[in-house]
């Protein structure tokens, strides 16, 4: 079975069974200031399971593409990745247990037909503070599960929070056990280690898990206690890929659809073949999934830099091209692009933007193959100088080569060498430190951005929104704004795209702009929680400096059509005819991937 056919079997499924779809979160979230990525589909709900209403009901399904960085280490065995897709269903306080597991084994044997007899679940062993969850265990032995396949966890293993277990939760923040479905792989033998010890959470990948109902109840309170929260909440999640290769009955998950044509180009560029006794597997497997989560990722306007969100690329472009390297083909950024191009089929917003994604995968072969040569220099020299690899040198390495840490420890783990967890912590506080001066130079330079309220300088500003949406319809949604800097002279917008705009574009993008102007559209805002703003459809940028409300400005609003949605303070003219006109007056490349335009008032 395809996974576009389990995609749409699931969202059906739950469908019928009364949940409305709701858009997934873009990956990047400027919102939330904790993290870089979305991670979960419960991330854009944590108000609603909370307690706050939803517009679309109790019953919510869709299918998130998420990004887990953690698990960057894990990706080169057979079954971890770095980006994926994760089905979703939520009861914001309406169904519980009972139909939750009903429902997931009714999906999973009868929609899949996945044989019940290699399922086996687990279920919360409890401690002094949430008992043992027996209603899950009595539910489960009713759908006629096996007692021997319920197996009893701790929190460890079957509490769900974003941090973890009840210990590690931060003030505030929502979790509660849950109960685990695995798949079993009966070619796989137990692993010798484990011998008949082996269980559904033993890593040796004879257990697949490819389903979570968390039962989301719990939050921290300050005094360090959990409190029910005021409703029970069902949070469901599911890896695609794993699930489609359990339904494939593959231990590998890269034998799916969407990994086979990737494979097989990795293996006609390198002359290496796929699960012989190479020993490639590993790098296989990082190129193919480092790649998928890069396209994804430059997809929503993301460009490899050294900070943040496009520093996250950047490891995840090198580590494959790093890996491609070492299946002894060199760093050719054709080759990585022609194997990439594979995803077009997968991922409409890859295809949409597709020539922006193949130039971000060209220029940054071009600079790593730079950066790996000199890096690669130094590092020999050291080595064989016998001076000793440290935090510091590995950071320095990053910062003047762009080299990053992954890549000074594969190199030094290839020549016997280890880094040691304290040089890695050197490396990241050193990071850190880089970071936090970084980050508070941009903030500064934002606040100094709007600071003018004059009449031209509130046109300008109506006018960036309108340039921002404008482009966005011209060029495509891989136009993300990087900086914004208006004076009462003019407005400047940085924004993510990779070459010069032709002269029609600049064309384009000025008659839209003053089409809308004469259009005399009426500009409103309304003020509204973030994750309401986002449901909506706002952009939003800056996320440090928005606070629980927002202000969502609209332009042209008549119901669901409206020209330009942003999150931001004002303030704006109230109609845009109000602006009079505007003309593109200059561009320029700054850094690369990032287009500066300038434009003044006519
Ligand atoms: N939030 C849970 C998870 O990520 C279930 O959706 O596993």
């Amino acid at each position: 079975m395809s996974t576009d056919e389990i995609r749409k079997r699931y969202l059906e499924f739950f469908k019928k069974n009364g949940h409305i779809e709701i858009t997934p979160s873009p990956l990047v979230i400027d919102s939330d200031p904790t993290t870089l990525f979305t991670s979960a589909g419960m991330q854009q709900l944590v108000p609603f399971l909370k307690g706050e209403k939803h517009k679309d009901g109790k019953r919510l399904v869709n299918i998130q593409p998420s990004i887990r960085m953690q698990d960057l280490d894990e990706v080169a065995d057979n079954r971890h990745f770095s980006f994926f897709e994760m089905l979703g269903n939520w009861s914001l306080g309406d169904y519980f247990k009972k139909e939750q597991l009903s429902w997931v084994w009714e999906f999973f044997t009868q929609e899949l037909g996945l044989n019940p007899e290699k399922l086996h679940v687990s279920v919360y062993a409890g401690n002094d503070e949430v008992p043992k969850d027996t209603e899950s265990f009595e539910i489960w032995k009713k759908i006629g599960v096996s007692e021997s396949h319920i197996h009893f966890y701790d929190a460890q293993k079957n509490w769900w929070s974003r941090a973890g277990e009840p210990s590690k939760m931060p003030t505030g923040e929502i979790g509660g056990p849950d109960s685990e479905i695995f798949y079993e792989f009966k070619s796989v033998s137990h692993d010798p280690r484990f011998g008949k010890f082996c269980h559904p959470n033993c890593d040796c990948g004879k257990f697949l898990e490819i389903g979570n109902s968390v039962f989301m109840q719990y939050q921290k309170m300050e005094d360090g206690k959990l409190m029910e929260l005021p409703q029970k909440n069902v949070d469901f999640g599911g890896g695609l890929e794993r699930i489609a290769a359990a339904v494939l009955d593959s231990p590998d998950v890269f034998h799916i659809d969407i990994f086979s044509g990737v494979i097989k180009k990795i293996e006609k560029e390198t002359g290496i073949e796929y699960n012989s006794d190479s020993g490639k597997d590993k790098s296989f497997r990082i190129i193919a999934d480092h790649l998928r989560a890069s396209v994804n990722l430059l997809s929503e306007g993301v460009i490899p830099g050294n900070k943040l969100h496009g520093y996250a690329l950047r490891r995840l472009i090198r580590r494959s091209m790093f890996h491609f390297h070492l299946l002894g083909s060199g760093i050719s950024g054709g080759a990585i692009s022609h194997i990439a191009e594979e995803y077009r089929r997968f991922y409409p917003n890859v295809n949409k933007n597709w020539q922006f994604i193949e130039d971000n995968l060209n220029a940054e072969a071009t600079r790593f193959e730079a950066a790996l040569k000199r890096g690669l220099a130094r590092l020999t020299k050291a080595v064989s100088g016998g001076d000793e690899i440290d935090g510091e040198f590995a950071f320095d390495l990053y910062q003047t080569e762009g080299f990053p840490l992954e890549l000074t420890m594969e190199i030094l783990s290839q020549n016997g060498m280890v880094f040691s967890l304290v040089e890695r912590n050197a490396f990241e506080s050193e990071f850190e430190k880089h970071r936090q001066s970084s980050r508070s130079a941009s903030v500064g330079m934002f606040k100094g951005g709007l600071a003018e309220a004059s009449v031209a300088t509130t046109k300008l500003h109506t006018a960036t929104h309108l340039l921002h949406a404008a482009l966005r319809q011209i060029l495509g949604d891989h136009i993300g704004q990087k900086g914004s800097h208006i004076t009462s002279e003019r407005l400047r917008f940085d924004f993510s795209h990779s070459q010069k705009l032709a002269d029609e574009e600049i064309k384009g993008v000025e008659n839209l702009i003053n089409l809308k102007i004469k259009e005399d559209l009426p500009v409103s805002f309304k003020v509204m929680s973030l994750p309401n703003a986002i449901k909506e459809g706002a952009m939003h940028f800056f996320a440090e400096k928005y606070g629980d409300e927002v202000k969502v400005y609209t332009i042209g609003n008549s119901g669901e059509v409206w020209f330009s949605k942003e999150v931001c303070g004002g303030p704006h003219v109230t109609h845009t005819g109000e602006i009079g006109g505007v003309k593109i007056i200059k561009q320029e490349k700054i850094g690369s991937g990032i287009l500066r335009v300038y434009a003044a008032l006519k």
